[in-house]
């Protein structure tokens, strides 16, 4: 059987994301500030990455790239069969809703809006009804144990929650690709944890590719890969050996929490 990421790439162990000589270079007026400069970076299909660096070394700035938010002004991208570089702002919001989720330090969350409203409404730009959307939404809000919070406005949820929440919007579309831009900055590092057991069972169990930005080494420790950046550029990138168990770490939220319903009954 083909697995899900196979489908999209067509390839077995074909890459996900492919840059080629990435650069960014944002204007203000005269100023130039080149934020990536010459990134070359191979991610293969399921693959669970960190990136890593200091403050403006421009990590948000290739997330951004990587996730169709925005263009380089030289280079190559690919993201699984399909070239990006030179698609329009609408055919790379297109890809964006159909391949890319994103989880944010801050949740993101509409603040007047319940959890399972803020879940389901990335199925309204897929002109999905509103029925068939809040009933995603309740199941993908079951599988991240969140069945008894459906309700709750974001300010009524932990912060640990309020990430569940956002996971399951981002997922709720069925992305390949997962971006997470500091998903653990806000969270006391117990909780952080919970979030990284949760990311690690979701690329193991759907093979979800996985790239995750973060200032902490210890976050750093639970994924496969730890990409360095620096000034605009890679400076080192390493393969974990020695993956850390999240799960070894963390309470469990919820024993019953069972992504895409792979357990058998
Ligand atoms: N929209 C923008 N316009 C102009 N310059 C920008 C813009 N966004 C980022 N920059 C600049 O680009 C550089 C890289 O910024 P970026 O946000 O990618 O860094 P970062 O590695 O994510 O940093 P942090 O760890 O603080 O989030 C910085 O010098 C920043 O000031
Ligand atoms: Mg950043």
């Amino acid at each position: 059987m083909m697995s899900r990421q196979d489908a999209v790439t067509g390839r077995k162990g074909s890459n996900m994301i492919e840059a080629r000589d990435l650069w960014k270079i944002y204007r203000i007026g005269e100023i130039e500030i080149p934020a990536v400069r010459g990134v070359s970076l191979s991610i293969p299909a399921g693959q669970f990455v960190t990136i890593m660096g200091p403050s403006g070394s421009g990590k948000s700035t290739f997330m951004h790239l990587i996730g169709c938010l925005d263009r380089c002004d030289r280079g190559q991208y690919f993201l699984g069969d399909s070239e990006i570089t030179g698609l329009s702002r609408n055919a790379r919001a297109q890809v964006r809703n159909r391949k890319i989720g994103f989880v944010f330090q801050n949740f993101n969350l509409l603040a007047r809006t319940t959890a399972i409203d803020n879940v389901a409404l990335p199925l309204a730009y897929q002109g999905l009804g509103r029925r068939d959307r809040r009933r995603r939404a309740v199941e993908m809000l079951e599988r991240l144990g969140l069945g008894d919070r459906m309700l709750h406005h974001p300010n009524q949820l932990s912060g640990g929650q309020q990430q569940r929440v956002a996971i399951a919007r981002a997922l709720i579309t069925e992305p390949f690709l997962l971006l997470a831009d500091e998903p653990t900055g806000n969270l006391d590092s117990r909780t952080g944890v919970e979030i990284m057991a949760l990311l690690q069972k979701l690329n193991r169990e759907t093979g979800l590719t996985i790239v995750l930005v973060t200032h902490e080494a210890n976050i750093a420790a639970f994924t496969e890969r730890a990409v360095t950046f620096q000034d605009g550029r890679v400076t080192s990138d390493i393969l974990n050996e020695n993956v850390r168990e999240a799960s070894a770490s963390a309470k469990p939220f919820d024993q019953s929490y069972d992504p895409f319903g792979t357990r058998s009954h």
